[in-house]
């Protein structure tokens, strides 16, 4: 088979790759990124020289070079992992959301179309259905997103279902809960608060949202759900990927400390996100039914992840550079 990739430089789609590459020895990859601050050629060095491997930088909302690539490489499958994805990046900046969000997605399924693509799968987050204090979010769940970010996911997502509706195009959506684990950009809170930690700073910790609640995954896991859907998963079905891990942001924040031997004088408590969400939660039993289930425990996956961190500390160093650091103080200095 062959896989079109989009954001395969990125944290989740770079795990995948290594993931399909690694379990089909056949299966052939084009990854097609465009190299933005969380896109780094560094996750996927190790795959560089097998020749199952090519890598484009392009971005996915250029219609030119998305549909040149698709017609050249001819895959069998179109998985879009590209977006901005980072909430607070989204409040400060929301412009590239919309453009990478929307208009990228929409520009792939034009060309998935175009070239009769037979599978496209969007990787979408559980956060486009909103917060909920309390149950579970289904596939059927409407929409009701609070960020830009997950406005603009929501707005790709839509564009993904009006494709099956109108024109029969071949596209299956998935919608996952938290990631976690190795080759995250440190801006998201368990790869920011371990990197922080391993530097000896504080952690930021949204004050007032301390006790907001997300459901975690191991990146792992969800390399598993998407290579599921990709060979058993039927096109114009929704599939929600959840692990049922829900822990609230303290606690978290806790289990972080005693991993790393830290005490809670390191949580800094700073001006909230505006509009956080309390809590974000899927019922999963869908996927379940088709075959598949999280494997690692969350306890098991976090250690695993802490010790990942330590191990990697050139890889995450590089990132943590001025600018990163600029735009932190930045951020917050706003919302004072
Ligand atoms: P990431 O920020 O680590 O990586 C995103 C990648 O997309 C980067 O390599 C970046 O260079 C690339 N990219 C950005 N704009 C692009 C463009 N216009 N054209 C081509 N490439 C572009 O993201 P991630 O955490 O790996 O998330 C991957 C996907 O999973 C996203 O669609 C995100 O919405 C979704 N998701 C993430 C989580 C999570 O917890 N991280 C949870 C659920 C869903
Ligand atoms: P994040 O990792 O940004 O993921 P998302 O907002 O997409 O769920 O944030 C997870 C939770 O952690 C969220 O409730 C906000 C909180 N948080 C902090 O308290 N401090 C931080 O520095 C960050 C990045 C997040």
């Amino acid at each position: 088979m062959k896989v079109f990739i989009t954001g395969g430089a990125g944290f989740m789609g770079s795990n995948f790759i290594r993931f399909i590459l690694g379990k089909y020895p056949g299966y052939e990859v084009l990854n097609f990124d465009k190299l933005t601050y969380a896109g780094n050629l560094e996750n996927v060095r190790d795959l560089e020289g097998d020749a199952r491997y090519q890598f484009i930088k392009g971005d996915i909302a250029d219609e030119k070079a998305v549909k040149d690539a698709i017609e050249t490489f001819k895959p069998d499958a179109v998985i879009n992992y590209a977006a901005e994805t980072h909430v607070d990046r989204s409040i400060h900046a929301p412009r590239d959301f919309i453009f990478t969000d929307v208009i990228g997605t929409y520009t792939l399924l034009e060309a998935v179309r175009e070239f009769n693509v037979a599978r496209f799968i969007q990787i979408s987050t559980d956060e486009v259905y909103g917060s909920t204090p309390q149950g579970k979010f289904s596939e059927e769940s409407s929409f009701n997103p609070s960020s830009p970010y997950s406005a603009s996911k929501a707005g790709g997502d839509h564009m993904v279902m009006a494709y099956w509706k109108t024109y029969k195009a071949p596209i299956i959506r998935t919608h996952s809960c938290n990631n976690f684990g190795p080759f995250q950009y440190p801006e998201k809170i368990i790869s920011l608060f371990i990197t922080n930690i391993l530097e000896g700073k504080k952690v930021p910790l949204y004050q007032g949202g301390e006790k907001n609640m997300r459901e975690w995954i191991y990146v792992e896991d969800h390399c598993r759900a998407i290579d599921h859907i990709l060979h058993y998963g039927e096109s114009g079905e929704v599939y929600n990927i959840g692990s049922g891990d829900e822990i609230a942001n303290i606690d978290l924040t806790k289990r972080l400390l005693r991993l790393l031997h830290a005490g809670e004088e390191v949580i800094e408590y700073v001006t909230d996100r505006p509009g956080h969400d309390f809590r974000y939660a899927l019922d999963s039993n869908k996927l379940r039914e088709l075959g598949w289930a999280p494997k690692w425990s969350f306890e098991e996956a976090l250690a695993e992840t802490v010790e990942w961190y330590k191990a990697h500390e050139a890889w995450w160093k590089k990132l943590k550079n001025k600018d990163f650091e600029k735009y932190y103080t930045q951020q917050y200095e706003e919302r004072k």
